[in-house]
């Protein structure tokens, strides 16, 4: 039996009454640290939540906590399931859903990522313009659900041309050097090997990771705006002088971990500005 996105989102609503988060937030490996900055209203283990999938690794905890960051309702992943796991890939269309069914607008997503730019190294973000899916899997895949979406829709401009202004205009007042390119998903769980980052660079690979491409790909499906920050937490295979681990991401994950959250926090509380002047702003277009 496929997982019921439906059924998982009633199990949420019964536990955050009331509550209707806009945003929905994925937090990339070593990055949970920002939800712990949530003015909570319930948190609830992937585990505990019916036709919800769960997470295996080491560094994603697999909750889900809903309330307030930077005054806007926010719904956190803190933790993600990835293709590499061995998860039927329909199931991770599920949480992107799952947000939308609960009233999300807008999917911010993070990742560690290796980058292909010396200049872009370790400690550093990069905004992500566009994706190359090298997995060959897509979560949506199979019979078309139209309570979502379409059966074919665009990629283009979907890491959304405006909420990218945005972030880079905060990080320019916040003095966050924030660079910006394409994120190619590789499947995992190993890392590259330096003649697959060879190819990928002249595919036109700026990073490399492990997610994102199917909370994307569900996102744009259900017409949510996404954007998405990687964490450069190594220099890709080849490039890297220090071999590539998984504690290594973890460790180095830490190093920009205070510049993500800080971005993310005043972005949220400008887009909370801005939607509050829309909504104004409709009220008194009605009015007239
Ligand atoms: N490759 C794939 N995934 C990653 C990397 C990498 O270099 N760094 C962090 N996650």
């Amino acid at each position: 039996m496929p997982l019921d996105p439906q059924k998982a989102a009633d199990f949420i609503k019964e536990q955050a009454p009331g509550f209707m988060p806009r945003v929905g937030i994925v937090l990339g490996s070593g990055l949970g640290g920002l939800a712990d900055k949530i003015d909570a209203v319930a948190s609830l283990n992937f585990t505990d939540i019916p036709d919800f999938p769960r997470s295996s690794v080491e560094g994603h905890q697999g909750k889900l906590v809903l309330g307030r960051l930077g005054g806007m309702p926010v719904i956190c992943m803190q933790g993600r399931i990835h293709l590499y796991e061995g998860v039927d890939p329909q199931d991770l269309a599920v949480p992107v859903r799952v947000m939308k069914l609960l009233g999300v607008e807008i999917l911010l997503v993070t990742n560690a990522a290796g980058s292909f730019h010396e200049e872009v190294g370790p400690g550093r973000l990069m905004l992500i313009s566009d994706h190359i899916n090298f997995t060959s899997r897509n979560p949506l895949i199979g019979e078309n659900d139209e309570r979502f979406g379409p059966r074919f829709f665009s990629m283009e401009d979907a890491y959304d041309p405006i909420l990218r202004e945005h972030l880079k205009a905060v990080a320019k007042e916040l003095s966050i050097d924030l660079s910006e390119g394409v994120y190619l998903h590789y499947p995992g769980p190993n890392f590259e090997t330096p003649a697959e980052i060879r190819a990928f660079k002249t595919l036109g690979a700026d990073a490399v990771g492990m997610s994102t491409t199917p909370e994307v790909l569900v996102a744009r499906h259900c017409g949510m705006r996404v954007a998405a920050i990687s964490n450069i937490t190594n220099l890709v295979a080849g490039l890297s002088k220090t071999a590539l681990s998984h504690e290594q991401t973890l460790e180095c994950a830490k190093l920009a971990a205070n510049d993500l959250e800080k971005l993310v926090i005043i972005f949220l509380e400008t887009l909370k500005r801005e939607l509050l002047k829309a909504h104004m702003k409709e009220e008194a277009d009605g009015d007239n």
